[in-house]
């Protein structure tokens, strides 16, 4: 077994004993105990995400080299890279469920130290509990009003009427859609999104990224998008960031009006080039 098969399997099993069994939920809500009282609702709006001299090696391996990005509160940033490039590491150590090897990452001025109810994570698969319907997956905090909160957060996903459904009946469009209602429902400060959008069909994608730009429009949370794909990057973010070699190799604005065009638009391809360039 080559050293890079290794790793990789070392990461998988680590990942998968992380979301065995119900403990699953963690990565999505922090649990209030059952007797507990309501979390005052927190304030719509995004908080600072700032990295310091951030680095990450893996035994000999070193992912990040010294990183220093601030992501101001409410910015879409987008993260562009290739394949191993450190990407999911990030976004990793931004959630709290690794840690840095050097520096330091604050997220509204506070060390990250572990999981934080203002941070939420959406990946590539929905990972929804198959034995909850839609609104348990949704509300699975279990908190007074959770019932209504979730209803809202599926209605503003657009599937409003779908509460009762298993996921296994839902499509792959709709499970993404049920994801991001359970990470929105608790009202983030911060959204970290892995190639959310990665397995779906180019249609279902765009009317997903039309989804995401309507509710951070609204909400306006800080989101950090992770992609492979460069159209999308220019879809849908402020700024768009290239990590190359565990370094930022461009950090550029994307400055077009919104709502986006995401075909035919001369500004957008130009910008597309431009990060491409650099990948
Ligand atoms: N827990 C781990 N143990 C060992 N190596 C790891 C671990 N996590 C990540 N790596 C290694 O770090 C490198 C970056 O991985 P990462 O998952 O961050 O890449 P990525 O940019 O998200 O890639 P992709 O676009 O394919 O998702 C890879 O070489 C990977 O093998
Ligand atoms: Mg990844």
């Amino acid at each position: 077994m080559t050293g890079e098969i290794r790793a990789r399997r070392l990461h998988a099993d680590a990942e998968s004993r992380l979301f065995e069994g119900v403990d699953i939920t963690d990565l999505y809500e922090t649990h209030a105990p059952a007797q507990a009282p309501a979390a005052p609702a927190r304030q719509v709006g995004g908080l600072l995400v700032s990295l310091r001299g951030v680095a990450k090696s893996f035994g000999e391996r070193r992912v990040l080299e010294a990183l220093d990005l601030d992501i101001p509160a409410g910015q879409f940033l987008a993260i562009v890279g290739r394949s191993g490039g450190g990407k999911t590491t990030i976004m990793r150590l931004l959630a709290g469920l690794d840690a840095p090897s050097a520096g330091s990452i604050t997220i509204d001025g506070k060390p990250v130290t572990g999981l934080r109810p203002e941070v939420r994570l959406l990946f590539q698969d929905a990972r929804l509990l198959p034995w909850q319907t839609v609104i348990g997956n949704v509300g699975i905090a279990r908190q007074p009003g959770w019932k209504q909160e979730a209803a809202r957060a599926l209605a503003d996903v657009g599937l409003g009427g779908r509460e009762t459904d298993w996921p296994a009946v839902l499509s792959g469009g709709q499970r993404q859609r049920v994801a991001l209602a359970r990470a929105l429902v608790s009202r983030p400060g911060v959204l970290l999104l892995d190639e959310p959008f990665g397995a779906l069909d180019a249609l279902t994608r765009v009317e997903m990224h039309q989804l995401l730009e309507r509710i951070w429009g609204t909400h306006r949370f800080s989101t950090l998008l992770i992609t492979h794909d460069v159209a999308e990057a220019v879809a849908l973010a402020d700024r768009a960031v290239v990590l190359r070699d565990g370094k930022i190799a461009l950090d550029i604005p994307v400055d077009l009006p919104r709502p986006r065009r995401e075909h035919a638009d001369p500004a957008a391809a130009r910008l597309q080039a431009a990060i491409l360039k650099e990948v």
